[in-house]
């Protein structure tokens, strides 16, 4: 039965609040009512600097300043500008560039590319295939048409990469599907933080290559939401090569988003950029994600695309972008190592962590877990198997002082 009064349920379940801004709100008030000082608002997943505002990259914002009217009010191609298609395919492999029919389209940031890649590479009622630990919208960007998230659990109790887990669900979900989408999101995973090894991405590419060998249509969706925030640039693109030794009949995307790299959140734009064998599949990609885009947002808006056209256009432009990144990225990397640091002190048990914006502790009562830490003004995301604190919107000090708190609270 339906909880609606004119709205379909169409099989979702729609919660009244959205858990994750409901906390956060929670926080913004004790933070009015006490002082910043004395909350910790982890819930936050956007890079802020020690005194919680928002990072903006001063050079992006100079090249912004610096747009004439058309370059934000006119419509963009459905797949993007020219200009865009070409510069994107750099911002996202850098020196890294695999052998392959490469193919990129524009897309509102990259929760477009996860939803025009589950709408065109799975079928309705199919499965997607993620790792249990993650981010919650896939599940309700792939219920919005149709389709559900499975997982396969990504850590052995050794602590690495769970090849044989991730193995045994792609069999099963292939001997019941025509197709399979799986997401991976790497490197700086949301919400552990882990990033797939090259060792991990060798065992992943044979287990790949195996179930292709069934002839079933794969497409491999490389979340790389985080990847300019993980450590080096050029070091953490190592992985991307590899993606050409996949068979035809899979095919790799990246879904490159510049919400973070240019801290671009709220300019909506990315891009879904295919790596495929044949130039057929590759055209095929272009045309069946376009259709996508035209029927469900249209285009993507311009401003972004032009802004990011003119920082690689402009080879010192683009350079101190990158220098600006880095100091923020060193930030948030001190960050998360006080975090692991004080977590190793106290005896407090966090998933395996590289990089990035979240960091995960497991535990059986989250919710409970979070509710206790909210009593004393930290404020973090309760998730299916633990806590996510987002080291990326708090302050060093902060990611040394409550990991005691947390084991406390558990
Ligand atoms: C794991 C992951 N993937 C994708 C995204 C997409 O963000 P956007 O649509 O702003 O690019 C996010 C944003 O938080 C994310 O955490």
């Amino acid at each position: 039965m339906s909880e609606f009064i004119l709205a379909r349920q169409n099989g979702r379940t729609i919660p009244k609040e959205d858990r994750i801004f409901g906390i956060s709100n929670r926080a913004k008030a004790a933070i009015a009512e006490k002082g910043r000082d004395k909350v910790v608002n982890g819930t936050i997943g956007a890079l802020l600097d020690d005194e919680g505002g928002l990072v903006v990259l001063q050079s992006v914002d100079e090249v912004f300043r610096q747009l004439e009217p058309n370059d934000y009010a006119e419509y963009a191609p459905i797949g993007g500008t020219a200009p865009f298609r070409e510069a994107v395919k750099k911002a996202a492999f850098g020196d890294h560039v695999p052998e392959g029919f490469i193919e990129a389209v524009a897309t509102p940031g990259g929760t477009g590319s996860l939803r025009n890649v589950i709408s065109n590479y799975s079928e309705p009622g199919d499965s997607v295939l993620t790792s249990d630990w993650h981010w919650a919208p896939y599940g309700t960007i792939a219920g919005e048409i149709g389709r559900k998230v499975a997982v396969f659990e990504m850590f052995t109790k050794d602590r690495e990469f769970n090849v044989g887990s991730f193995r045994a669900k792609c069999s099963e979900l292939l001997a019941v599907q025509n197709s399979l989408v799986i997401i991976l999101n790497t490197p700086a995973h949301n919400p552990t933080g882990y990033s797939l090894t090259l060792e991990d991405w060798d065992a992943v590419i044979d287990v790949l290559k195996d179930e292709a060998a069934g002839g079933k249509a794969i497409a491999l969706l490389v979340d790389a939401a985080y990847i300019d925030f993980a450590g080096d640039e050029e070091e953490y693109r190592r992985f991307i090569p590899k993606l050409s030794a996949l068979p035809e009949n899979v095919l790799s995307i990246v879904a490159y988003s510049l919400s973070k790299t240019f801290t671009l959140y709220g300019a909506r734009c990315g891009a879904m950029i295919c790596v495929a064998k044949t130039p057929e599949i590759a055209a095929e990609f272009r045309r069946v994600c376009e259709y996508s885009s035209r029927g469900s947002w249209s285009n993507t808006a311009r401003i972004a695309q032009v802004i990011l056209s003119r920082i690689y256009s402009d080879s010192e432009l683009l350079e101190k972008v990158n220098a600006e990144r880095k100091k923020y990225r060193d930030m948030l990397a001190a960050r998360g190592r006080a975090f692991g640091e004080a977590a190793a002190e106290c005896g407090l048990e966090i998933v395996p962590y590289d990089a990035g914006f979240f960091v995960s502790v497991p535990c059986d009562d989250p919710d409970a877990v979070s509710r206790r830490l909210e009593e004393q003004d930290v404020f973090l995301v309760p998730l299916a198997k633990g806590i996510r604190v987002s080291v990326a919107s708090i302050p060093e000090s902060a990611c040394r002082r409550i990991p005691p708190m947390i084991k406390a609270a558990l």
